[in-house]
């Protein structure tokens, strides 16, 4: 059986990425199992505090926050941690030489009605700037490793370290994941897109058309008839799309019109991205590609259109 730390290994991944690695599946394991506890575990429900984007801290957000932080400043190997659940970057050791930026908790909003969640997470190497904000404004082509943990009906770690994307099934009997999927590529059509529709007439025009013409299946100019799916958890869309392709798209839209997009770019779209691109799809905001975006602050937001390579071609292309 090929174990994760074999697999690295043969990636070439040095001792210290296994490391920062494995910190962060220990820390996952362990938000899987408070997870299938559930109310029992008393980790379902809302704290009182909010975070530095002004959304409401799910306990499990605040859990699932201290146990990574926890897990990662314990690596002698880990120079600087930023996660959406912490204000400002978070120093680790100075001997390190790695950065980690996470959402903790991906779809926080299905926590209590029993629906997936997950872990995204998102490696990178110090540059060596003193100052540890600036640090982290690597553009997401830096990535040396990106990933996600699907709690779902099964756990599941979706990995790349730039050589292909990887599937690992938790084996809750041995505590440890099994490669299930070693070639995971995205096919380049597909017949199934998410959305959030009830934000479209706040959508910009360009994402109006797109949208009206797959929705106008056989008869409109795509001339298929499209699918829709919404499980309001990035990680979610994104491992269906790993698994059978189609389109996911959280654009910029008028609610807030001075913000960019929902989605942040240094721990949701960057480690989707690469995880994206290395299976074969596309990421891109509406104008570039997503990897090459020049970060300005840790919490940056940004419009997202990732999947099938064909479909996002298209979707981007209406101006
Ligand atoms: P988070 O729970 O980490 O704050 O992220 C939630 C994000 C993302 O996972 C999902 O795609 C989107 O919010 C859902 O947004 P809607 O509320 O518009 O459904
Ligand atoms: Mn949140
Ligand atoms: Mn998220
Ligand atoms: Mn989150």
């Amino acid at each position: 059986m090929t174990t994760l730390n074999d697999s690295l290994k043969q990636q070439e991944c040095d001792i210290s990425l296994i490391d920062v690695i494995q910190r962060i599946l220990s820390a996952s394991k362990d938000i899987s199992f408070r997870l299938q506890q559930g109310a029992l575990a008393g980790i379902l429900g809302a704290t009182e505090e909010e975070n530095v984007q002004g959304e409401t801290q799910k306990k499990l957000d605040v859990i699932s926050n201290d146990l990574l932080k926890d897990a990662l400043k314990a690596s002698p190997y880990v120079y600087g941690i930023a996660s959406e659940e912490e204000d400002f970057a978070v120093p680790g050791n100075d001997g390190g030489e790695y950065l980690v930026t996470y959402d903790p908790l991906d779809g926080s909003s299905n926590i209590d009605i029993n629906v997936s969640v997950g872990t995204i997470f998102s490696i990178m190497k110090t540059t060596g700037n003193s100052d540890l904000a600036q640090d982290f404004l690597q553009a997401g082509t830096n990535q040396v490793a990106a990933g996600y943990v699907l709690y779902g009906p099964s756990t599941i770690l979706v990995i790349t370290t730039g050589k292909g994307v990887s599937m690992w099934t938790l084996d809750n009997r041995i505590g440890e994941f099994v490669l299930t999927n070693d070639k995971v590529q995205i096919p380049a059509q597909t017949k199934e897109f998410a959305i959030n529709m009830s934000n479209q007439r706040f959508w910009a025009e360009p994402v109006q058309a797109y949208v009206a013409d797959l929705l106008a299946g056989e008869e409109g100019p795509i001339g298929k008839r499209f699918n829709m799916r919404w499980v309001a958890a990035m990680v979610a869309e994104v491992h269906r799309i790993l698994t059978r392709g189609g389109i996911f798209m959280y654009p910029w839209d008028g609610r807030e019109p001075s913000k960019p997009g929902k989605l942040r770019l240094m721990y949701e779209a960057n480690p989707m991205a690469m995880l994206v691109e290395q299976a074969g799809g596309l990421c891109r905001t509406d104008s570039e590609r997503m990897l090459e975006v020049a970060p300005t602050e840790i919490h940056q937001r940004v419009p997202v259109f990732l999947g099938s390579k064909e479909e996002v071609e298209r979707a981007v292309s209406y101006k």
